[in-house]
């Protein structure tokens, strides 16, 4: 079974200037099209629910069955990791108690020194479990299923203190915004990530990673990004290719009205999304990261 922990992987992609893609999954079309893309190209992948989408498919116990059921019945090989995204401190205990290999605890609205010993508390318990650790400095801005940054960017210090208690990746808030960007996004703030990157020496994680130029992609992946979320490149994907083939009147030919048939557009074009991503953000393929296995 090829479910492991997120922290060699995220490490090699750290030291290796590449990255590691982290895509959100909202259901079983979702998991199925995510786990294709990554086992056509080889390459390991993080599948993450956020809290709502976790709420949403029936809880973090049903989550880690249905994404590990998956992967068996799919027959994937490559590195599979099962991502708790933005969770309050009560949903990382969940998801660790559930059996998830790796947790993000999102602190970032409680005052420093809660977030601080809070994490410090989800790092015991998950590193007991051999379960990898993520946690949030400064704010990603825009809202996420229900968690709203207002899009702070982080502090130093604040970085250095976190990246001490023992925690695998830190997200860090560098001007990223999740959802769609609007027309006067100003760009990441490539200086505060050099300060970060140099303060904490450890991988980084960018949110929102939809819409962000390529180019400022792969620049803060040279700079310690490690690890990239992606959530709504693939829902505009799955509602485009939806709605072509609604509009084309497909569900009224023949059987086309069957889910079966009427969801696969979608889930082929989340496949494709991930495929895209997958390659320009440089992920390797399995056999060029042995160290991570
Ligand atoms: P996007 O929806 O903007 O891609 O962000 C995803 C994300 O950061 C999940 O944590």
């Amino acid at each position: 079974m090829p479910l492991v922990n997120a922290a060699e992987l995220v490490k090699a992609a750290h030291k290796g200037h590449y990255c590691i893609g982290a895509f959100n999954t909202n259901n079983l079309e979702w998991t199925r099209a995510i786990l294709a893309g990554a086992q056509e190209l080889n390459v390991p992948v993080i599948i993450q629910t956020s809290m709502g989408a976790a709420k949403y498919m029936g809880g973090y116990e049903f989550c880690q069955t249905m994404i590990e059921a998956t992967v068996k019945a799919m027959g994937i090989t490559v590195p599979v990791v099962i991502h708790l995204d933005h969770g309050n401190y009560e949903a990382a205990k969940e998801a660790i108690a559930a059996g998830y290999n790796s947790v993000m605890f999102d602190g970032h609205d409680l005052d420093f020194e809660d977030n601080l010993e809070k994490t410090k508390e989800i790092v015991k318990l998950a590193h007991a479990k051999g379960i990898s650790v993520e946690a949030e400095v400064g704010s990603i801005g825009g809202e996420e299923d229900g968690v709203v940054g207002e899009g702070e960017l982080a502090d130093v210090e604040e970085a250095k203190t976190l990246a001490a208690t023992g925690i695998d990746f830190l997200a860090a808030g560098i001007g990223n915004i999740h959802g769609q960007y609007p027309d006067n996004w100003k760009g990441l703030h490539f200086d505060r990530l050099q300060e970060l990157n140099d303060a904490v020496k450890m991988p980084l994680v960018l949110h929102g990673g939809s819409g962000i130029p390529q180019e400022q992609v792969q620049k803060a992946i040279t700079m310690g990004i490690s690890k990239l979320n992606i959530n709504t490149e693939c829902q505009l994907a799955f509602a485009k290719a939806t709605r072509e083939y609604i509009e084309a009147g497909k569900d009224q030919q023949g059987k086309g009205f069957d889910p079966r048939k009427m969801l696969k557009p979608g889930t082929d074009a989340i496949t494709d999304t991930f495929k895209e991503i997958t390659g320009w953000i440089g992920n390797k393929p399995v056999k060029m990261v042995p160290e991570a296995l």
